[in-house]
C-alpha cells in the first residue's frame, strides 16, 4: 500500500469540481485517509512547492493557490499510488490534456489546472508531512 497527496486547487473548489475529482479517485479502487478544505498560506506553499521557488512562474502560482481555499487530502491505494493519481489527473498544461483525465475534461489554461498530486512516493511523504504532520 502506498499514499498520495492530493490538492483540490482553489479553480477547483470555486467552481465546485470537489466532488466530482474526489470522486474520480474512490471510483478508481483508491480511499480517502485524511482530507480538509483549507485557506493555504505563502510559507507552506514555498516548502510544498520548493523545487519551483525562484522561477518564473512562481509568484503566479503562489497568489493562484492563496487566493481562495483549496481541498487538501491524502489518498491511499496500492503501491505508486501517486503514479494512478497522475494518470487520472493528465498532463501539467490542460490544453494538452486528453479527454478524460481531470484537467482534459475541466480545465483550458495552465495556470488553473484544478489538481495537485505528488509526483514520486519521495514527493508523496515530503508533503504528506508537510500538510497532515499527525499521518507520518
Ligand atoms: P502540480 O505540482 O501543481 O500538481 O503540477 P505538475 O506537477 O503537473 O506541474 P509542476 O511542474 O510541478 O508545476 C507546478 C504548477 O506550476 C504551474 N506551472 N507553470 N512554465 C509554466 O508556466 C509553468 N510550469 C508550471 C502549473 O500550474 C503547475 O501545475
Ligand atoms: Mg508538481
Amino acid at each position: 500500500m502506498s499514499r498520495t497527496l492530493v490538492i483540490c486547487k482553489p479553480d477547483a473548489v470555486e467552481r465546485g469540481y470537489v466532488g466530482e475529482i474526489i470522486s474520480r479517485f474512490e471510483r478508481k479502487g483508491l480511499r480517502l485517509v485524511a482530507a480538509e478544505l483549507r485557506q493555504l498560506d505563502t510559507d507552506t506553499l514555498g516548502r510544498h512547492y520548493e523545487e519551483h521557488v525562484g522561477k518564473g512562474f512562481y509568484d503566479d502560482l503562489v497568489a493562484f493557490m492563496s487566493r481562495s481555499p483549496a481541498f487538501v487530502a491524502v489518498v491511499e491505494g496500492p503501491d505508486d499510488t501517486f503514479a494512478v493519481v497522475r494518470t487520472l489527473m493528465g498532463p501539467t498544461n490542460p490544453a494538452a490534456a486528453p479527454p478524460g483525465t481531470i484537467r482534459g475534461d475541466f480545465g483550458t489554461i495552465m495556470t488553473e489546472n484544478l489538481v495537485h498530486g505528488s509526483d514520486s512516493n519521495e514527493s508523496a511523504e515530503r508533503e504528506i508531512a508537510i500538510f497532515f504532520p499527525g499521518l507520518a
